[in-house]
């Protein structure tokens, strides 16, 4: 087992109507809030109304239209401006990943006085940042529940992650309800968002049993409750589980002691939604089976059997290579079924920038450390598979 040092400092607050206690928490922070989020949901479902008639006695400027793949210029840049100029004491997020993750962004370069992709990119460490309250929509990323943020900048085809514990919010305020008019595309997106955050975590060369177990029981939790949030998208139950499993999937606790992966389905997706801006969860899910395939070998076919047969309930008494492989066609197969396009050809994405994407995830990513080291010509056949 291997060493940790592991600190949450968020506060979850979860259940029907929590967001009234919105004002008390909010009153401890400060006065001066940048309310951010999306297109435009919070306004259809109620929930734009409601935040403002809660916070009548703060001063609010707001930073709209943070769209999905958040990109730096114009929301992270915007929203630093307005955090100087109107003194902003706390960031308000609501939404769905995209706009936590631009609002950590924000909240970082809000305390620096140079471009704040020096800190995105890790050129300069921050030394401070604004703290961070939201209220989720979308069940997926886990954003609310870590200190990361994804960043796409468009003009150069880059999608990083920028990772602080300065960015864990302060409180995330997680009321399923808010999640019933997720459309089924993004209720299957998140669900495989954050299965592949636990496989990133479960397929490793150290694991322990504990650690194994929370990851499967993940796993099944987040098929049966997406399943029946696509059945009946108000059942709150369904809604419910799969929120709180996808906030635990992100923030590394079902792999403390473990052996780190390198998280290499990530690695790879990230390049495909900054060059084709598309559905992180379902390039995750085009990508996952390819991968599985890719890395399935004498060395670790033995994750693969457990992951088979605790996860699928396939037949133990099976050989090893036929329980991996129904392993990895059962996770194909779940995907499909959640009527997730599973071929890179279905979102947009040809043989023409394979090669490119090949060499500046190999160059950028480092995969070469990976739980099973990937090279330029290895994630060019895991795209080439993919297509
Ligand atoms: O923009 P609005 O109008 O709000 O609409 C959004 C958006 O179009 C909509 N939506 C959100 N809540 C809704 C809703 N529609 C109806 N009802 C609601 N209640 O859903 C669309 C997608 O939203 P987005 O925030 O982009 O989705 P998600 O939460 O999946 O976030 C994806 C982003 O997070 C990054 C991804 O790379 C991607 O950029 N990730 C962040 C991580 C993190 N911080 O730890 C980890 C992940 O691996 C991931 O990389
Ligand atoms: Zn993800």
């Amino acid at each position: 087992m291997q060493n940790f040092d592991y600190r949450t400092p968020t506060r979850l607050v979860f259940g029907e109507n929590v967001i009234e206690k919105l004002p008390a928490v909010m009153a401890a922070i400060g006065k001066h809030v940048l309310l951010t989020y999306g297109g435009g949901s919070i306004k259809k479902i109620g929930l734009y109304d409601r935040v403002k008639e809660l916070l009548k006695d703060f001063e609010i400027t707001e930073l709209p239209g943070i769209q999905p793949n958040p990109k730096y210029d114009p929301s992270v840049l915007d929203g630093v401006r307005l955090c100087k100029e109107n003194d902003i004491d706390v960031i308000l997020a609501v939404g769905g990943g995209s706009v936590l993750d631009c609002s950590k962004a924000i909240a970082a370069g809000a305390k620096y006085d140079g471009d704040p992709w020096d800190l995105i990119t890790y050129k300069v460490k921050a030394q401070a940042a604004l703290p961070i309250v939201d209220i989720l929509t979308l069940a997926a990323t886990g954003s609310e529940y870590d200190s990361g943020g994804v960043i796409s900048r468009t003009e150069t085809n880059d999608k990083v992650a920028y990772l602080d514990p300065l960015l864990y919010p302060v409180c995330s305020f997680l009321d399923p309800r808010y999640t019933f008019t997720v459309s089924k595309k993004q209720t299957a997106a998140g669900c495989a968002d954050a299965m592949n955050h636990i496989m990133e975590q479960y397929f490793c060369e150290d694991a322990t049993l504990l650690n194994d177990g929370f990851c499967e029981a993940g796993l099944k939790s987040l098929m049966a409750n997406a399943k029946a949030c696509l059945e009946n998208p108000e059942d709150y139950r369904a809604r419910a589980e799969m929120m709180f499993a996808c906030t635990l999937g992100c923030n590394g606790i079902y792999s403390l002691g473990n052996s780190p992966s390198g998280w290499p389905c990530h690695a790879i997706e990230h390049a495909l939604s900054a060059y084709y801006d598309i559905t992180h969860g379902e390039g995750l899910a085009i990508i996952t089976p390819r991968w599985m395939r890719h890395i399935l070998s004498e060395r670790t076919i033995d994750r693969f059997v457990k992951y088979g047969i605790n996860v699928f309930g396939i037949d133990a008494t099976l050989p090893k290579q036929e329980i991996a492989e129904k392993a990895i066609d059962s996770t194909y197969a779940f995907f499909e079924s959640i009527n997730i396009p599973m071929h890179l050809r279905e979102v947009g994405i040809g043989e023409e920038r394979i090669d490119e994407m090949a060499h500046h995830i190999a160059v950028n990513e480092g995969l070469e450390n990976a739980y099973v080291p990937l090279l330029e010509q290895d994630i060019k056949e895991i795209l080439v598979a993919s297509l």
